[in-house]
Protein backbone atom coordinates (compact mmCIF):
# COMPACT_ATOMS: atom_id res chain seq x y z
CA UNK A 1 0.00 0.00 0.00
CA UNK A 2 2.82 2.37 0.87
CA UNK A 3 4.63 1.97 -2.05
CA UNK A 4 1.80 1.79 -4.43
CA UNK A 5 1.15 5.43 -2.89
CA UNK A 6 4.53 6.39 -3.10
CA UNK A 7 4.89 5.49 -6.67
CA UNK A 8 1.91 7.46 -7.70
CA UNK A 9 3.43 10.40 -5.90
CA UNK A 10 6.10 10.47 -8.03
CA UNK A 11 4.84 9.70 -11.08
CA UNK A 12 2.26 12.54 -10.76
CA UNK A 13 5.00 14.69 -9.85
CA UNK A 14 7.01 13.64 -12.29
CA UNK A 15 4.41 14.17 -15.56
CA UNK A 16 2.91 17.68 -13.42
CA UNK A 17 6.78 19.00 -13.90
CA UNK A 18 7.48 18.07 -17.45
CA UNK A 19 4.02 18.73 -18.45
CA UNK A 20 1.85 21.51 -16.68
CA UNK A 21 4.92 23.41 -15.06
CA UNK A 22 8.31 22.66 -15.57
CA UNK A 23 9.97 24.09 -12.52
CA UNK A 24 14.08 23.74 -14.78
CA UNK A 25 12.56 25.58 -17.81
CA UNK A 26 13.17 29.49 -18.18
CA UNK A 27 11.17 32.11 -16.70
CA UNK A 28 10.71 34.82 -18.72
CA UNK A 29 8.43 35.40 -20.99
CA UNK A 30 7.94 37.60 -24.03
CA UNK A 31 4.89 39.64 -25.25
CA UNK A 32 4.30 39.59 -29.03
CA UNK A 33 1.39 41.21 -30.49
CA UNK A 34 -1.02 38.19 -31.94
CA UNK A 35 -0.94 39.41 -35.66
CA UNK A 36 2.89 38.91 -35.96
CA UNK A 37 2.69 35.68 -34.17
CA UNK A 38 0.44 34.37 -36.56
CA UNK A 39 3.26 35.57 -39.14
CA UNK A 40 6.02 33.84 -37.33
CA UNK A 41 4.38 30.53 -37.15
CA UNK A 42 3.35 30.61 -40.50
CA UNK A 43 6.10 29.02 -42.76
CA UNK A 44 4.34 29.70 -46.05
CA UNK A 45 6.29 33.09 -45.03
CA UNK A 46 9.46 30.89 -45.15
CA UNK A 47 10.04 32.08 -48.24
CA UNK A 48 10.29 35.68 -47.86
CA UNK A 49 11.79 35.59 -44.64
CA UNK A 50 14.77 34.11 -45.94
CA UNK A 51 15.00 37.18 -48.45
CA UNK A 52 14.92 39.38 -45.77
CA UNK A 53 17.78 37.04 -43.46
CA UNK A 54 19.64 37.60 -46.65
CA UNK A 55 19.25 41.30 -46.41
CA UNK A 56 19.77 42.06 -42.96
CA UNK A 57 21.38 38.95 -41.41
CA UNK A 58 23.76 37.10 -43.61
CA UNK A 59 26.53 39.57 -43.11
CA UNK A 60 26.94 37.75 -39.77
CA UNK A 61 24.99 35.25 -39.22
CA UNK A 62 25.16 31.39 -40.83
CA UNK A 63 21.92 29.07 -40.97
CA UNK A 64 23.74 26.07 -41.69
CA UNK A 65 21.13 23.58 -41.71
CA UNK A 66 19.75 25.31 -44.77
CA UNK A 67 23.16 25.62 -46.44
CA UNK A 68 23.29 29.78 -45.76
CA UNK A 69 26.35 30.34 -44.72
CA UNK A 70 27.52 34.64 -43.72
CA UNK A 71 28.24 36.51 -46.94
CA UNK A 72 31.84 36.36 -47.31
CA UNK A 73 31.81 32.75 -46.78
CA UNK A 74 28.90 32.37 -49.84
CA UNK A 75 31.02 34.54 -51.74
CA UNK A 76 34.28 32.28 -51.31
CA UNK A 77 34.93 30.64 -54.21
CA UNK A 78 36.25 27.47 -51.81
CA UNK A 79 32.74 27.14 -50.96
CA UNK A 80 31.09 25.39 -53.92
CA UNK A 81 34.54 22.56 -53.87
CA UNK A 82 33.82 21.76 -50.59
CA UNK A 83 30.00 21.28 -51.49
CA UNK A 84 30.80 19.14 -54.06
CA UNK A 85 32.47 17.13 -51.72
CA UNK A 86 30.61 17.01 -48.45
CA UNK A 87 27.06 18.10 -49.65
CA UNK A 88 25.23 21.19 -49.59
CA UNK A 89 25.18 21.49 -46.06
CA UNK A 90 28.95 21.31 -44.16
CA UNK A 91 29.76 19.63 -41.69
CA UNK A 92 30.25 22.15 -38.53
CA UNK A 93 33.90 21.38 -38.17
CA UNK A 94 34.86 21.79 -41.80
CA UNK A 95 33.05 24.81 -41.90
CA UNK A 96 34.54 26.49 -38.94
CA UNK A 97 37.87 24.64 -40.06
CA UNK A 98 38.33 26.57 -43.43
CA UNK A 99 36.34 29.56 -42.48
CA UNK A 100 38.04 30.39 -39.48
CA UNK A 101 39.54 33.46 -40.10
CA UNK A 102 35.91 34.74 -41.72
CA UNK A 103 34.55 33.87 -38.29
CA UNK A 104 37.46 35.36 -36.24
CA UNK A 105 36.78 38.58 -38.40
CA UNK A 106 33.47 39.13 -37.09
CA UNK A 107 34.51 37.82 -33.37
CA UNK A 108 36.92 41.11 -33.38
CA UNK A 109 34.24 43.29 -34.45
CA UNK A 110 31.37 42.31 -32.19
CA UNK A 111 33.47 40.48 -28.96
CA UNK A 112 31.55 37.07 -30.07
CA UNK A 113 31.21 35.03 -33.02
CA UNK A 114 27.43 35.69 -33.92
CA UNK A 115 25.59 31.90 -33.46
CA UNK A 116 24.72 30.24 -36.43
CA UNK A 117 21.06 30.43 -36.41
CA UNK A 118 19.66 26.55 -37.44
CA UNK A 119 18.45 25.62 -34.08
CA UNK A 120 17.24 29.04 -32.53
CA UNK A 121 13.70 28.54 -33.11
CA UNK A 122 13.59 25.34 -31.35
CA UNK A 123 15.83 26.54 -28.18
CA UNK A 124 14.48 30.15 -27.85
CA UNK A 125 10.88 30.28 -29.46
CA UNK A 126 9.43 32.59 -31.30
CA UNK A 127 8.30 35.49 -28.46
CA UNK A 128 11.97 35.64 -27.46
CA UNK A 129 13.42 36.30 -31.29
CA UNK A 130 10.63 38.55 -32.45
CA UNK A 131 11.45 40.92 -29.24
CA UNK A 132 15.38 40.28 -29.63
CA UNK A 133 15.54 40.97 -33.25
CA UNK A 134 13.57 43.79 -33.53
CA UNK A 135 14.88 45.55 -30.53
CA UNK A 136 18.35 43.23 -29.18
CA UNK A 137 19.65 46.03 -26.42
CA UNK A 138 16.34 45.58 -24.78
CA UNK A 139 16.05 41.78 -24.31
CA UNK A 140 19.89 41.58 -24.01
CA UNK A 141 21.46 44.65 -22.48
CA UNK A 142 24.79 45.46 -23.82
CA UNK A 143 24.71 43.00 -26.96
CA UNK A 144 26.96 43.92 -29.93
CA UNK A 145 24.49 42.66 -31.94
CA UNK A 146 22.82 45.90 -33.53
CA UNK A 147 19.32 46.73 -34.23
CA UNK A 148 18.79 46.02 -37.79
CA UNK A 149 15.36 45.37 -37.69
CA UNK A 150 14.35 47.84 -35.84
CA UNK A 151 10.70 49.77 -36.28
CA UNK A 152 10.19 46.66 -38.65
CA UNK A 153 7.77 44.11 -36.59
CA UNK A 154 6.11 42.74 -40.15
CA UNK A 155 9.19 42.10 -41.79
CA UNK A 156 11.27 40.42 -38.10
CA UNK A 157 7.85 37.98 -37.98
CA UNK A 158 8.27 37.13 -41.33
CA UNK A 159 12.18 35.84 -40.18
CA UNK A 160 11.05 33.94 -37.21
CA UNK A 161 9.41 32.12 -39.83
CA UNK A 162 11.87 31.37 -42.00
CA UNK A 163 14.00 30.11 -38.59
CA UNK A 164 11.00 28.08 -37.88
CA UNK A 165 10.99 26.42 -41.58
CA UNK A 166 14.74 25.91 -40.94
CA UNK A 167 14.36 24.39 -37.36
CA UNK A 168 11.41 22.25 -37.66
CA UNK A 169 10.35 19.21 -39.82
CA UNK A 170 8.13 20.16 -43.04
CA UNK A 171 3.61 19.79 -42.81
CA UNK A 172 4.10 16.43 -44.57
CA UNK A 173 7.28 14.84 -42.34
CA UNK A 174 5.18 15.98 -39.03
CA UNK A 175 2.46 13.93 -40.53
CA UNK A 176 4.44 11.18 -40.74
CA UNK A 177 5.76 11.37 -37.89
CA UNK A 178 2.27 11.76 -36.21
CA UNK A 179 1.02 8.48 -38.52
CA UNK A 180 4.38 6.42 -37.36
CA UNK A 181 3.70 7.09 -33.74
CA UNK A 182 0.02 5.98 -33.64
CA UNK A 183 1.40 3.47 -35.94
CA UNK A 184 3.88 1.99 -33.32
CA UNK A 185 1.23 2.49 -30.67
CA UNK A 186 -1.35 0.32 -32.19
CA UNK A 187 1.25 -2.15 -33.53
CA UNK A 188 1.87 -2.64 -29.19
CA UNK A 189 -1.75 -2.73 -28.45
CA UNK A 190 -2.65 -5.04 -30.98
CA UNK A 191 0.12 -7.69 -29.67
CA UNK A 192 -0.43 -7.02 -25.95
CA UNK A 193 -3.68 -8.39 -26.84
CA UNK A 194 -2.45 -11.40 -29.06
CA UNK A 195 -0.29 -12.20 -26.16
CA UNK A 196 -2.83 -12.58 -23.52
CA UNK A 197 -5.24 -14.85 -25.66
CA UNK A 198 -2.46 -16.93 -26.80
CA UNK A 199 -0.75 -16.80 -22.56
CA UNK A 200 -4.51 -17.55 -21.30
CA UNK A 201 -4.58 -20.79 -24.21
CA UNK A 202 -1.06 -21.81 -23.43
CA UNK A 203 -2.64 -21.60 -19.10
CA UNK A 204 -5.40 -23.55 -20.29
CA UNK A 205 -3.77 -26.64 -22.21
CA UNK A 206 -1.67 -26.63 -19.10
CA UNK A 207 -4.27 -27.08 -17.19
CA UNK A 208 -3.63 -24.07 -14.90
CA UNK A 209 -6.46 -22.17 -15.83
C1 LIG B 1 26.52 43.16 -37.67
C2 LIG B 1 26.39 41.81 -37.25
C3 LIG B 1 25.01 41.25 -36.99
C4 LIG B 1 23.90 41.34 -37.80
C5 LIG B 1 23.75 42.07 -39.11
C6 LIG B 1 22.88 40.56 -37.15
N1 LIG B 1 23.35 40.02 -35.98
FE1 LIG B 1 22.36 38.76 -34.74
N2 LIG B 1 23.94 38.68 -33.49
C7 LIG B 1 25.14 39.35 -33.70
C8 LIG B 1 26.00 39.10 -32.57
C9 LIG B 1 27.41 39.64 -32.41
C10 LIG B 1 25.29 38.26 -31.69
C11 LIG B 1 25.75 37.73 -30.32
C12 LIG B 1 25.15 38.66 -29.32
C13 LIG B 1 25.43 38.34 -27.89
O1 LIG B 1 25.49 37.17 -27.51
O2 LIG B 1 25.57 39.31 -27.13
C14 LIG B 1 24.01 38.03 -32.29
C15 LIG B 1 23.03 37.24 -31.74
C16 LIG B 1 21.86 36.89 -32.35
C17 LIG B 1 20.90 35.95 -31.84
C18 LIG B 1 21.03 35.14 -30.57
C19 LIG B 1 20.45 35.83 -29.39
C20 LIG B 1 20.67 35.09 -28.11
O3 LIG B 1 19.84 35.23 -27.21
O4 LIG B 1 21.65 34.34 -27.99
C21 LIG B 1 19.88 35.91 -32.73
C22 LIG B 1 18.62 35.07 -32.65
C23 LIG B 1 20.19 36.83 -33.81
N3 LIG B 1 21.40 37.42 -33.54
C24 LIG B 1 19.40 37.04 -34.91
C25 LIG B 1 19.69 37.95 -35.93
C26 LIG B 1 18.83 38.21 -37.05
C27 LIG B 1 17.52 37.49 -37.34
C28 LIG B 1 19.43 39.16 -37.79
C29 LIG B 1 18.90 39.84 -39.04
C30 LIG B 1 17.64 40.53 -38.90
C31 LIG B 1 20.70 39.50 -37.16
N4 LIG B 1 20.80 38.75 -36.03
C32 LIG B 1 21.61 40.40 -37.66
C33 LIG B 1 25.48 40.11 -34.80
C34 LIG B 1 24.65 40.42 -35.84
Amino acid sequence: MIKAVFFTVLTVAFFYIIWINNIFAPHEHYEMPAQYAKIAEDVSYAKEGKQLFEQNCQSCHSVRYDAVYISSVQANPKLKTLQEQYGKVLPKNVYEAVFYEDLMGLKESFGKVPPDLSTMYLVKGKEYLYNFILEPQKVLPGTSMPAVMAGRPEETAKIVAYLKSVAEPSPEEKNKRVLMGVGTIAYLIVMGILLWVWRARVLKRMGLH
